[in-house]
């Protein structure tokens, strides 16, 4: 089934002294896509609820926290009150990922489950029918400004198959190295939520850049 393209904007490679200003020029965006990364997890450290909090109201996009982090069961309810609208897990931190996702609908959030690269997409299965998202990481999570890894192409061919044979509602996102060279080839793939940082934040113009991703016909 093919769905509009949604795009994401990752704040993590954005002027963090001006965000307000940052926001502003992304109001044709689709979602905030908020990197929290714990320096544990991976080898950064981003930010928090606290900032989260800070975004409420001066955005009117819907905010999905991208949690990069060790024991997300204990950050969730931080999120949840900071007022996101979607928590995205990584499959990797957590052993209880079905009792996690039961959680942040329950809480009435859309839930979202990431992949590293290296991962494969068995673990999903038990869990897809109750995801929104499922965000395969096409870099090494981490940080902004890598090249996609385009070995993942091949998993987000097979996730798109799965999904489609099962009528599933969950979109595929990617996420690291996405901009007008690669989105092409991850929307042919599959793909139809694009999560970009310096492909955004770095153009003179991110609503241009908003607009040309959105209007790749594949
Ligand atoms: C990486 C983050 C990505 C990253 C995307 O760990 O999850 O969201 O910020 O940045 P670009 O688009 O610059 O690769
Ligand atoms: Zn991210």
């Amino acid at each position: 089934m093919k769905r509009a393209i949604q795009v994401a904007p990752s704040i993590l490679d954005a002027d963090f002294a001006n965000l307000q200003g940052e926001l502003e020029k992304i109001t044709t965006a689709d979602w905030l896509h908020l990197d929290i990364m714990d320096g544990h997890f991976v080898p950064n450290l981003s930010f928090g609820p606290p900032l989260v909090k800070s975004l409420r109201g001066k955005t009117a996009l819907p905010m999905d926290a991208h949690l990069m982090v060790d024991n997300p069961e204990a950050l969730i309810p931080l999120f949840i009150e900071a007022g996101v609208e979607m928590i995205t897990v990584h499959i990797e931190t957590t052993p209880h990922l079905h009792r996690l996702v039961s959680l942040i609908r329950t809480e009435g959030l859309k839930a979202g489950v990431a992949l590293n690269p290296g991962t494969p997409l068995e673990g999903l299965q038990l869990v897809l029918p109750d995801l929104d998202l499922v965000l395969l990481m096409t870099v090494n999570p981490g940080y902004g400004g890598q090249k996609l890894i385009r070995g993942v192409l091949e998993k987000v061919e097979r996730l798109r198959k799965y999904i489609d044979d099962r009528s599933l509602n969950c979109r595929i996102g990617v996420d690291g190295g996405i901009n007008m060279e690669t989105a092409g080839e991850v929307i042919a793939a599959g793909a139809d939520h694009l999560v970009a940082g310096t492909y955004i934040f770095g153009s003179p113009d991110p609503a241009a850049a908003i607009r040309n991703l959105k209007s790749i016909m594949v």
